[in-house]
This record gives structure tokens, C-alpha cells and sequence, in this order.
């Protein structure tokens, strides 16, 4: 009897745990590049993975081989990061990272959106130039046309890098030897200095030396408020100026009453004597 109860209460315990472990669907991380995703050989880099969720376990997989990533100890989120001090060419390639519960390994979140690898170095450059020259202002388009040396190559993809941007501002296929990347309503953030790389479109992904850079400064645009503000300033004033006059007519109008008063009173105070 006591058996049959202990039974029904650990199938109970059981069962609920399992429900638990399904009902709560572990948000997928997220994963990036420190300094970037696009490093030159022999640089260092570091694939950082994070989830809001604490006390989780990650795992790094590329290409089907997973990689133990080490947890930062002082992080108060969950994340783990794979510090790659001396990059080659076998680590270019896509990364996705999952994460699962400590204790409870069975139950692991989806993947990470993948991040591509990119290690540069390994083709000629290409050049990089601005379709339309002088400044830039703000909400204007700017194409870039990448343009990589001919050479025979299988089907390659272009990206375009912004210095000091973790990720590619752009990617883009391209059967021939140049692509253009256009930039659309562009705003002072876009300013910086830019460049380009071609990259294998697949395994082993290695891809060119960078471009040299491209600098695009954006100017801001004289803003249209500015002009409404100083057509309002200058109404108010002239609103102003009329009131004044107005004013001062009344003022005058007023004195002018005033004085012919005191002068004619005199004489109507004279029949009263
Ligand atoms: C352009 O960017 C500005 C500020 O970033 C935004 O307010 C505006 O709506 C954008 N215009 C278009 C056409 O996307
Ligand atoms: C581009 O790089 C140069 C040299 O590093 C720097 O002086 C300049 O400020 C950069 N331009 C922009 C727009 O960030």
C-alpha cells in the first residue's frame, strides 16, 4: 500500500518535471564576434554567446563539431565565450551556439542565429570606390561598387565593413568581379571608414586581404525645422512690432486727450464761479 503510494507520488514528481522542462522553452541566444566577424590571420578573436537565462551550460558548434566554450565567472547573465588568440584559416566558417539548463542537459534551447567566421588574407584585394564623389549629406544614398582582381575563382560573396563594426554592414552574391552596395538614406552614424572583402561562398570560406579604406563623411543636411523656426521668430516679431504700434497709438491718443482736457478745463470751470 505504502509502495503503491510512493510509486504514484514519484510518477506524479516525474511527470511534472518532464511537463516543466517542456512548458518552459529556453529562448534561443545570441552569438557575435569581438573585435569583428571579419579578422585578419593570425589576429585574435573572441565568439561570445549569451542568453538572459542564468545558471546554463553552452555549447559551440561549427560544422557539426562542438566546441566547450569556457563561462565568464563574473557575468551576471549567462554567456561563454571561445577565445581564439591565433586565428587560421580552419576556423573561418558558420558557429551556432545552444545553451541547456545545468542539471537538467536533455533539455537544450534552439540554436543561435549562425554566425559566419570570416578569416582574411588569403586572395589579392579588391578596390573599393564611392559611385558618386564629394560630400554626403544626411538622407542621401551612396553606392560603394567592390571590384576584386580577375582571377579564376568559384562563386564568390562580397562584404562590405564599416571600422569598428562587429558584423559586415553588408553582404552580397556576385557572378562577375564587382558588386555595388547601396547605402541608403545615410545619417551621421554612417560616417566612418569603410572597405570590402570577397569570400569564398562555402567551405573553407577564406577570403581576401580588405580593401583599402574608403572614408565617407556624412554631413547633416541644413534640417528644415531650423527654417520653420526662424519664419516663426520672424512672424512673432513682426506680430510684435505691430502690437507696439498699437500700443503706442493708444498711448498717444490717450495723452493727446488727456492734454486737450487739461487745457479747455479752465474754461469750463469758469461759468461756475
Ligand atoms: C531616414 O532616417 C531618418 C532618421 O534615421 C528617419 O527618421 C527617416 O524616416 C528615414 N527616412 C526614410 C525614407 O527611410
Ligand atoms: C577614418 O580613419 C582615420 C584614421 O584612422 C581617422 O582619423 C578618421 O577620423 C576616420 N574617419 C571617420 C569618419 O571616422
Amino acid at each position: 500500500m505504502l509502495s503503491k503510494l510512493l510509486l504514484l507520488l514519484c510518477f506524479r514528481l516525474c511527470v511534472g518535471q518532464a511537463d516543466g522542462g517542456r512548458a518552459e522553452a529556453l529562448p534561443k541566444p545570441s552569438l557575435r564576434a569581438w573585435p569583428s566577424s571579419v579578422v585578419p590571420a593570425r589576429s585574435s578573436v573572441t565568439l561570445r554567446c549569451g542568453t538572459p537565462t542564468r545558471d546554463v551550460s553552452f555549447a559551440l558548434r561549427k560544422a557539426g563539431s562542438v566546441w566547450e566554450m569556457v563561462q565568464s565567472p563574473d557575468s551576471t547573465e549567462g554567456q561563454a565565450e571561445l577565445h581564439l588568440p591565433d586565428v587560421k584559416s580552419s576556423h573561418a566558417g558558420e558557429y551556432t551556439c545552444e545553451y541547456h539548463r545545468k542539471g537538467n542537459p536533455h533539455v537544450s534551447s534552439g540554436p543561435s542565429d549562425a554566425l559566419l567566421l570570416l578569416v582574411t588574407g588569403y586572395f589579392r584585394k579588391p578596390s573599393l570606390q564611392a559611385h558618386r564623389s564629394g560630400a554626403v549629406t544626411e538622407g542621401q544614398e551612396v553606392t560603394l561598387q567592390c571590384q576584386r582582381p580577375a582571377t579564376e575563382l568559384g562563386p564568390v560573396m562580397f562584404a562590405l565593413l564599416k571600422a569598428g563594426s562587429a558584423a559586415p554592414v553588408q553582404v552580397r552574391p556576385s557572378a562577375g568581379r564587382e558588386t555595388d552596395f547601396s547605402l541608403r538614406n545615410m545619417s551621421a552614424g554612417d560616417s566612418g571608414n569603410y572597405s570590402c572583402v570577397y569570400y569564398q561562398a562555402k567551405a573553407p570560406f577564406l577570403a581576401s586581404q580588405a580593401s583599402p579604406r574608403l572614408e565617407i563623411r556624412v554631413a547633416a543636411s541644413p534640417p528644415s525645422i531650423t527654417l520653420d523656426y526662424t519664419t516663426g521668430n520672424h512672424i512673432r516679431l513682426a506680430l510684435a512690432a505691430v502690437i507696439m504700434v498699437i500700443a503706442g497709438a493708444f498711448l498717444l491718443e490717450a495723452w493727446c486727450t488727456q492734454r486737450m482736457k487739461d487745457s479747455r478745463s479752465p474754461e469750463l470751470e469758469k461759468p461756475m464761479e
